[in-house]
């Protein structure tokens, strides 16, 4: 099983990726970011999650604001919680510490793979503290960018632009990225059906994931006139658990920091392979989304019927 860390701002998303990677991965750790939603509420998040799954997973806090400027969140897809309709879980537990930019530089190990959901401000500050970082460990598999449409504006995706500078650090580190952008995740959509399966199946998990799947419906049929979500996350664990499930290109990708219009916007080098600049990244651009979809109803306890 591939040992990870998972970096994330819980988030309906990030639950549901952090599900999946309890049930195909041995995961090492959980450090929270903020993003979504504020530090302290990823972060309980992050626990109630682990809370969910009954296992003792550390969760580690870390920054509670982007490397430049103040942090941005999104209430608007996710609430002011981060996991907004979604019933909270009764739990005693707490995190294991506030430092998770010490977890990620003592838990570096050549087989450990970081996942990295939310905005890469935790691992920026690793890189910044120990610049071999990103060579000690095995890769970091980002769900972040776009090879083509952005999110939060008409070519930024949220996690990259919610602390460019950040993204733009890990991007030149030198570590192993995989790279599985919005132009990947848009492929990856809930729906309404797979929600019954969920509620058919009636366990704890199935049910907390069914009111994610629910929740995210009503607000993107508000947002967007459609009940679908794309679901970001788990690509970047099935990434790394399931890589046969995905079609990935190595490509240079670089940050746009300056621009006006573009600030944020993940800049991948998509020119003939005889003009390419030297990549640093494995760019995911097609994911066989019907057994992917299998795989992640599995974890959630809603294997198809035969
Ligand atoms: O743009 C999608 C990304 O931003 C996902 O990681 C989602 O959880 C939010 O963090
Ligand atoms: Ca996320």
């Amino acid at each position: 099983m591939p040992r990870l860390i998972i970096d994330c701002d819980p988030g309906h998303d990030d639950a549901i990726a952090l599900i999946l990677a309890h049930r195909h991965a041995d995961v090492v750790g959980i450090t929270a970011v903020s993003g979504n939603a504020p530090l302290a509420a990823t972060t309980a998040n992050a626990l109630m999650v682990t809370a969910l799954l009954d296992v003792d997973t550390p969760v580690v806090s870390g920054a509670a604001k982007p490397l430049v400027g103040e942090p941005i969140h999104a209430a608007a897809v996710h609430g002011e919680t981060g996991l907004g309709g979604v019933d909270r879980i009764a739990h005693e537990r707490s995190t294991a510490g506030d430092d998770a930019v010490a977890f990620l530089l003592d838990n570096a190990e050549p087989d450990i793979v970081v996942v990295a959901v939310g905005p890469l401000t935790n691992l920026a500050l690793a890189i910044d503290r120990d610049p071999s970082w990103g060579k000690r460990i095995a890769g970091i598999s980002i769900m972040g960018g776009s090879t083509d449409v952005g999110n939060v504006t008409r070519v930024a995706e949220f996690n990259i632009f919610a602390d460019a500078e950040a993204a733009a650090r890990v991007f030149e580190s030198g570590a192993e990225i995989t790279m599985c952008g919005l132009n990947l995740t848009h492929q990856f959509q809930t729906s309404d059906p797979l929600t019954e399966r969920l509620r058919q199946s009636g366990t704890a998990k199935a049910t907390f994931a069914a009111q994610i799947f629910d929740y995210l419906h009503d607000r993107m049929e508000t947002l967007i006139g459609r009940r679908a979500s794309a679901m970001h996350d788990p690509c970047a664990v099935l990434a790394i658990t399931h890589p046969h499930l995905l079609r990935a290109e190595p490509r240079a990708v670089a940050v746009e920091l300056r621009g006006a219009l573009t600030r944020g916007m993940t800049v991948v080098d998509q020119r003939v392979s005889r003009r390419r600049d030297q990549a640093n990244a494995n760019v995911a651009y097609g994911i066989d989304a019907e057994r992917a979809w299998e795989v992640v109803m599995e974890s959630l306890d809603a294997r198809e019927s035969t």
